[in-house]
């Protein structure tokens, strides 16, 4: 495929011309704004991973069945969407899009999305059924922004957060609700995030069929001012049988759930070992929840309750607070629901100013800590 990489070249062009050779060297070679448009190969990708400070990405569509592959860009690089990112048809694992890198900007443009056409793919069996792409696969990410992405109908997840340090991710709208006709889309979690630390999320808005967040190993993590809508809720886990089974700090506040199947959710596995230590939600509204306003579980096992809670993964430090669920609950399902494997396993709980009502009372709480109460 021809390169379309033009401005990258003349801008490397230009800044050689103006050095003496001499001083012509790396530094100079990335002094450049580069723009790609149109369809994109392997090719003119690399070329300005290596050759340009500003890679703009305008209205570019990605070939079937290829990652839109960022991973590897050179220290300080400022990545912009702009326009239209379309990608083709292929079933496959994905992901479509991966960044990563030390010092990175990547922004929206206003009115930019990216738009992977997810409905090719949906057949209301998410990760089961024809193979379908994961989306952006935000990995190794260090000390760097992410700014106004606008991201629509992902095939199923759509942000995979792994191994990052030191993230930002502001003002992100994950927009699956098309996936809600027919219940075909499925799977679309909004934000899955593992073995990273300093991660915040700061006015996401999203509207999907599964988490909303969800937390299955890291460090210093926080979501805030977020809108979560149609999915499953803030959940950390499920915890257990991954490589790294620590979760530590991670704050949820001042966020809506709305019409989704639960609110806040901690879901560890019974038969598993692991930490879920100082986890805070704190000013949460919830909003038309069909199954659980609250659920915190030590006997998930790929489906929520399922067997004997555990006690190899305690949940120590948890705070929930200020969180306005009047009503909230639809009759048919359940307000708070917990199942602690010992007493010694959910311990160190602060409770304050919970208010969670409209559902039914669950009958097989255990161990319940003392300062709350399954209702
Ligand atoms: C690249 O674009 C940025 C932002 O538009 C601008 O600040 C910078 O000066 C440009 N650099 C070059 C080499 O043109
Ligand atoms: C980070 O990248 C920005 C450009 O986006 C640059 O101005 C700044 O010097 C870089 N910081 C470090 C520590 O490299
Ligand atoms: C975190 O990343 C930002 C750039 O996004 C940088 O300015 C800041 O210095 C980094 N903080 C630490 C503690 O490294
Ligand atoms: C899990 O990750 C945390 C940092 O996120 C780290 O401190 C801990 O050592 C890791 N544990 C294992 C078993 O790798
Ligand atoms: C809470 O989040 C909303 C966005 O959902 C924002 O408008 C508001 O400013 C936030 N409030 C605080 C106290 O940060
Ligand atoms: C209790 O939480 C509600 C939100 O659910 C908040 O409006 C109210 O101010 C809180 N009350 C106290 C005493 O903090």
């Amino acid at each position: 495929m021809r390169s379309s990489c033009i401005l990258c070249s003349l801008a490397a062009y230009v800044a050689l011309g103006a050095g003496s050779a001499s001083n012509v060297n790396s530094i100079h070679r990335r002094d450049a704004n580069c723009t790609l448009s149109g369809p994109i190969g392997a090719t003119s990708v690399n070329q300005a991973v290596k050759s340009c400070t500003t890679i703009t990405l305008s209205n570019i569509a990605v070939p079937a069945g290829t990652t839109l592959d960022l991973s590897k860009l050179t220290d300080s690089t400022t990545v912009i969407f702009d326009g239209t990112t379309t990608w083709g048809y292929q079933e496959w694992d994905g992901s479509l899009l991966q960044i990563g890198g030390k010092n990175i900007t990547i922004k929206g443009s206003p009115g930019a999305i990216l738009n992977p056409d997810g409905a090719r793919w949906w057949d209301g069996e998410g990760d089961n059924g024809k193979a379908k792409p994961k989306f952006f696969a935000a990995h190794n990410l260090i000390d760097s922004t992410i700014t106004s992405l606008s991201i629509k109908n992902t095939p199923r997840q759509a942000v995979s957060i792994g191994g990052c340090r030191n993230l930002t991710i502001t003002d992100m709208t994950i927009d699956n609700s098309a996936g809600d006709a027919g219940s075909l889309g499925h799977n679309t979690d909004a934000f899955d995030i593992g073995t990273s630390s300093n991660i915040v999320i700061d006015g996401a808005t999203v509207y999907n069929q599964d988490d909303c967040v969800a937390v299955n190993s890291g460090v210093n993590i926080a979501f805030k001012n977020g809108l979560c809508s149609g999915g499953h809720g803030l959940s950390i886990g499920s915890v257990g049988g991954r490589s790294n089974n620590t979760v530590d700090s991670v704050t949820f506040s001042n966020s809506t759930v709305q019409k989704s199947v639960n609110g806040i959710r901690i879901k560890t596995k019974g038969t598993e070992t692991g930490l879920v230590k100082g986890v805070t939600y704190e000013d949460i509204t919830l909003k038309s929840i069909s199954g659980y306003g609250i659920l915190i579980e030590q006997n998930y096992n790929g489906g929520d309750l399922h067997g004997v809670a555990g006690t190899g993964i305690p949940i120590t430090g948890l705070t929930l607070s200020n969180i306005n669920g009047v009503g909230a609950v639809a009759n048919k399902g359940f307000d708070v629901v917990v199942t602690c494997g010992s007493s010694s396993s959910c311990t160190d709980w602060i409770w304050s100013n919970v208010t969670v009502t409209g559902g039914k009372t669950y009958a097989s709480c255990t161990n319940v800590p003392s300062i709350t109460k399954c209702s």
